[in-house]
């Protein structure tokens, strides 16, 4: 009986196995969190078919008769069969802490010469820091193939979850502490990046992405980047950082917006809601959000911190650039 278990279960568990159900593996540390993943549903494919095995044929074997009205024979338990049931389910729970934590310990190791990237979350944006080009900050994640990093995660506001489901690694953001993370990608491509914590309204549309280049393609993504820090640089003030913050401090998460390629939908469309408005209702709705609700939207949605998360020349760059991109045509 427990063999004919164990035959069912080998075969169910080599059909699960045989099918893709893990999008591809795209970091070292893939292979490993997989080898565990595959450990556990196989070790629980085989105990669910003996289980049901055993089930299944007890019904049928020892089915009473319509007519067989007597009390079945009295049984004092089977000190083996007990022994088993707690000693196998010890071993193969003990085999699996122990494997996870090797594994979680490899997976945590961060190569010596490894880069380092600061992830920066809120609702509902990720920002990315790339301290070794000048601070250069973008909305997404761009890795070099081959190449270990570390990325030390940040909140400003709430718990973010850091995910890319085809490296495998997940981190939480919390506010107050910095957390770590380490990554060598193995395969060139774009990945989605998102955010696994609930986090608020905007949490489903929390998405960025992870592009993973040539090391080729990373050196010149690398030159055109610090070319375009000492820019930004020198336009400080203006419109064109104002766009730029647009999409560091995460608006266009929410909101849409044409000339910044923002079509969020979780706040009210600010090619409609803003057109024609004055700097100063402008500025109010950024740092006072509040003050006038749009109709058919609800208050305390947005983040009420922008004073505080902004400068007072960013808020002015964000401003000026809202103005001239809402211009009554
Ligand atoms: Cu951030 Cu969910």
């Amino acid at each position: 009986m427990i063999l004919a278990g164990l035959a069912t279960g080998a075969v169910v568990a080599l059909v699960a196995a045989l099918i893709p159900w893990l999008p591809s593996a795209a970091s070292t540390q893939a292979r490993q969190i997989d080898n565990v993943y595959w450990l556990v549903t196989i070790i629980c494919v085989i105990i669910f078919a003996i289980v049901g095995g055993v089930s299944i044929y007890a019904v049928w074997k020892f089915r009473a008769p319509p007519d067989d009205i007597e009390d079945g024979s009295p049984i004092h338990g089977h000190t083996g069969i007990e022994i088993a049931w707690t000693a196998i389910p010890l071993a193969l729970v003990t085999a699996i802490t122990v494997y996870s934590s090797i594994v979680l310990h490899q997976v945590s190791v961060v190569s010596k010469e490894h880069g380092t990237i600061q992830v920066t979350t809120q609702q509902f944006a990720w920002s990315f820091t790339y301290p070794s080009l000048g601070g250069v900050t973008k909305g997404d994640l761009v890795l070099a193939v081959g190449r270990p990093v570390e990325l030390e995660l940040k909140s400003l506001d709430v718990i973010h979850s850091f995910w890319v489901p085809q490296f495998r690694m997940k981190q939480d953001a919390v506010p107050g502490i910095t957390t770590h993370i380490a990554l060598t990608p193995t395969k060139i491509g774009t990945y989605p990046v998102i955010c696994t914590e609930l986090c608020g309204l905007g949490h489903s549309s929390m998405r960025a992405k992870a592009i993973v280049m040539s090391l080729a393609e990373y050196g010149k993504w690398v030159r055109t980047q610090k070319g375009a820090a000492g820019s930004v640089a020198s336009s400080t003030g203006g419109a064109g950082q104002g766009k730029a913050l647009f999409t560091s401090a995460g608006c266009n998460a929410c909101h849409t917006l044409a000339a910044a390629g923002a079509s969020g939908k979780v706040g009210p469309d600010l090619d409609k809601v803003l057109q024609g408005k004055s700097a100063d209702f402008i500025r109010q709705s950024i740092v006072d959000p509040n003050a006038q609700i749009a109709p058919g939207f609800q208050p305390n949605v947005m983040p009420q911190d922008f004073q505080q998360k902004l400068s007072s020349a960013q808020l002015d760059a964000l401003v000026q650039f809202l103005v001239s991109a809402t211009k009554k045509g």
